[in-house]
């Protein structure tokens, strides 16, 4: 695919924040076995990734606004356009030396997520996508999967820790969709898990309490692969309210059916 410049900076951004982390990770897993654990290491690997992302993008486009996992929000002097960014999606796996982690970039213009890239380094995957241009994951262009009956399809999503208040209704969605599905995962990255949606391993994916930067990337790599995505709660913003469906266009409904049954 031809992408934009906008895209091709991405991917390079991407790229070089990826191939830090990697190295990072090969450190990582050493520490595990240290009494002091990872924990200070990763902060400064997730850090250092945002740096050089920040230095990418905004170096070559000072005027765009910016909100990253790291150093969050702030305005550029052109308001319609702004970098979407998490550094590291998947933390917890790569503190535990698990290879199931990645780079999100999102380009979001006047409200809309116009280019999307997820790399996952570790596999060295990597997933783009552009307003009207597809979705692709290396050279392979991206489809979502044909699946049409719930009880042959697998989904995955994220389950709230640390006392997080979405937990409750987590464990609602996973009591009342379990028995209906083939079965639910939890790998620990959101951002791939959309990338899986796009690229049809899943056949869906649902969240609640996650952040822009958390999805932003996926949402548009699984409308251009043909699916759709949408808030758990009609008739809101994703961003706004932090939850998200996405699923392909068979199985959207049934899915956003069993998730919004009320309490
Ligand atoms: C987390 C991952 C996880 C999701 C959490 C996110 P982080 O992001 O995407 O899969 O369930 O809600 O916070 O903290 O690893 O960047
Ligand atoms: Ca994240």
């Amino acid at each position: 695919m031809q992408g934009s410049a906008n895209l091709n900076l991405m991917i390079k951004a991407a790229r070089k924040a990826g191939r830090s982390l990697v190295k990072d990770f090969r450190e990582v897993e050493n520490l595990q076995v240290s009494a002091k654990g990872p924990g200070d290491f990763v902060s400064k690997a997730d850090r250092e990734a945002e740096r050089i992302i920040k230095e990418e993008l905004r170096g070559a486009r000072p005027s765009y606004g910016w909100l990253g996992e790291e150093t969050g929000e702030e305005a550029g002097e052109d308001p319609t356009r702004r970098w979407i960014v998490d550094p590291l999606d998947g933390t917890t796996n790569f503190l535990h030396g698990l290879p199931h982690w990645a780079v999100s970039i999102a380009l979001e213009h006047k409200g809309e997520v116009v280019a999307g890239v997820i790399f996952d380094a570790a596999k060295d995957e990597l997933y783009y996508a552009e307003k009207g241009l597809g979705a692709y994951m290396n050279e392979t262009r991206l489809r979502v999967s044909g699946r049409r009956n719930m009880i042959e399809a697998i989904f995955a999503t994220g389950v709230p820790f640390g006392g997080k208040s979405t937990l409750p209704a987590t464990l609602q969605d996973l009591a009342r969709l379990m028995p209906q599905c083939a079965g639910v995962r939890r790998f620990g990255s959101a951002a791939l898990d959309l990338a899986y949606v796009a690229a049809g391993r899943y056949d869906g994916y649902w969240e609640r309490g996650i952040h822009a930067w958390d999805m932003a990337a996926g949402l548009i790599l699984v409308k251009e692969a043909g699916g759709f995505i949408g808030p758990v709660r009609e008739g809101r913003e994703i961003f706004e309210t932090g939850s998200v469906i996405a699923a392909n266009a068979e199985l959207f409904e049934p899915l956003g059916k069993i998730l919004r049954q009320p309490a």
